[in-house]
């Protein structure tokens, strides 16, 4: 009895179940997901959308995981991503079967969805987009606004433009 509640719990698929057809972003380092969800707006959207927090992972012990059922994200979506899970991956689902799998790259730049942090900075007096350059070192990610040159660590960023 023990060994099989032991071997539910190793067994993500069971945690969170299968999909039919959309994405599931995986490998999301642990406390990302809800930031990913707002960034990707999927609370406003009519797709099902089901999310697993501080699941037990092979690699980093634990994970985060967000499956979008449904729906297949845009290179623009998958990049936003990146910036806030670089080590996530995602798989396109086919009639229950993963069809594609591939990992998310830092993209150089980010225009318009994330909004500046600095209430001073002209992107938040003007009606503009905005603009940041991505830098990555070995304490994570880093936003730097194009027009107020500010530089920011992800969790610094708040709220985005949707
Ligand atoms: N998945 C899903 N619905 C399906 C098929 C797969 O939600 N119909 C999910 C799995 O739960 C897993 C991810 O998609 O989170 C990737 O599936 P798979 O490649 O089968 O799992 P792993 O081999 O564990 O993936 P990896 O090697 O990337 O860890
Ligand atoms: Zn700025």
């Amino acid at each position: 009895m023990i060994q099989n509640s032991n071997r539910v719990i190793k067994d993500k698929k069971l945690l969170v179940s299968a999909i039919k057809n959309g994405t599931v972003i995986d490998h999301i380092e642990k406390g990302n997901a809800l930031q990913i969800i707002t960034l990707l707006n999927l609370p406003s959207e009519k797709k099902v959308v089901t999310v697993g927090l501080n699941l037990p992972s092979k690699a980093t012990e634990y994970k985060d995981l967000i499956k979008v059922e449904g729906r297949e994200l845009t290179q623009e979506e998958v990049n936003e991503v990146a910036i806030l899970a670089p080590n996530a991956s995602i798989n396109i689902i086919n009639n229950y079967e993963v069809s594609k799998k591939f990992n998310v790259e830092i993209p150089k730049t980010i225009d318009y969805v994330v909004v500046c942090p600095n209430p001073k900075c002209i992107t938040n007096n003007e009606r503009m987009e905005t603009k940041f350059h991505i830098t990555q070192n070995d304490k994570g990610v880093n936003l730097k606004c194009h027009y107020c040159e500010k530089k920011y660590n992800k969790n610094e960023i708040k709220s985005y433009n949707s």
